[in-house]
């Protein structure tokens, strides 16, 4: 769905985005993870067509966004970094204006207001919404051309977990139905929860690309966590120790054994380890 060789591109002297190169299949849902400044954003711009690379090839469901641009917005919906709704429209308005720019049929704005539980304010104008609902009604006009493909900029910043959850649940569900889903998001958990796939990219150079249990195994504690009862006590083993095996037998026959986990790395911690960003 997206093929992306050599990509670059340069602001004057800054390298946004350094020869990078990854490709994205059917119905993957693919986390582009990276701290700020790394260059997600760029090419999320690069590879909907808004701006153009420096150097590279690039082919989103088979269109070069540049040349193709037209053709891409038919398959393809983008909900961007920050929110570009037009304020003194209402939502319905904003849906329809869309939809007239790419052709799409009126019945899809009722159908998706119906959806998306945003009937009730499609006559409202855009800026007396909350921030969770202008980042709904954002999502719903990415949807409006049944993309194949979603391009998501960190579409829950800021919102209220609950509304968080919401989108989330959205995309889950968009995805089953069979679109390839492009997201940017700074909450580690969701990267978690919903990725199949994960790049990790710092400074513009891509570090990683795995699946999360694959990344989060990698950097694995290999640690036991034991928690002991009468009284609550808790303990730690390596599990490369070869006593382990004993004390832990030991514990089971005293009956104090609470409860015991291994310790897992999280992909907040691989995400950590492996940009060692320190805060200047
Ligand atoms: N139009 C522009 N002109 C000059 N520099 C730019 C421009 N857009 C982005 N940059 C720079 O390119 C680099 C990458 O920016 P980008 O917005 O792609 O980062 P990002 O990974 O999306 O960050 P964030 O997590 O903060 O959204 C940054 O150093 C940024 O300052
Ligand atoms: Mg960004």
């Amino acid at each position: 769905m997206i093929e992306v060789k050599g990509l670059t591109k340069r602001y004057g002297e800054l390298l946004a985005v350094d020869n990078i190169s990854f490709s994205i299949e059917k119905g993957e849902i693919f986390g582009f993870l990276g701290p700020n400044g790394a260059g997600k954003t760029t090419t999320i711009k690069i590879l909907t067509g808004e701006i153009e690379p420096t150097d590279g090839e690039v082919k989103v469901f088979g269109f070069n966004p540049v040349s193709d641009r037209k053709n891409l917005h038919k398959v393809i919906g983008v909900v961007p970094e920050i929110q570009n709704l037009y304020e003194r429209m209402t939502a319905k308005e904003n849906l329809t204006f869309f939809a007239n720019l790419y052709d799409i049929n009126h019945k899809r704005v009722d159908e998706l207001l119906e959806q998306f539980d945003l009937r009730e304010w499609a006559n409202e104008k855009v800026k007396n919404f909350s921030l969770g609902m202008k980042q709904r009604l954002l999502l719903t006009r990415g949807l409006l051309p049944k993309p194949d493909i979603l391009f998501l900029d960190e579409p829950t910043k800021g919102l209220d977990p609950y509304t968080a959850r919401y989108i989330r649940g959205i995309i889950k569900e968009v995805n089953k139905n069979g679109a390839t889903i492009f997201l940017t998001t700074h909450y580690m958990e969701e990267a978690d929860e919903l990725s199949d796939r994960v790049v990790i990219i710092d400074k513009g150079k891509i570090i990683v690309c795995d699946n999360p249990e694959n990344l989060k195994r990698s950097q694995d504690k290999g640690i036991i966590k034991i928690t002991l009862k009468d009284p609550i006590e808790e303990r730690q083993f390596s599990l490369s120790d070869k006593q382990t095996g004993n004390r832990i037998k030991e514990l089971l026959q005293s009956g104090r054994l609470l409860s015991m986990e291994t310790e897992k790395a999280t992909l907040e911690e691989v995400f950590i380890n492996l940009t060692g960003k320190k805060l200047t």
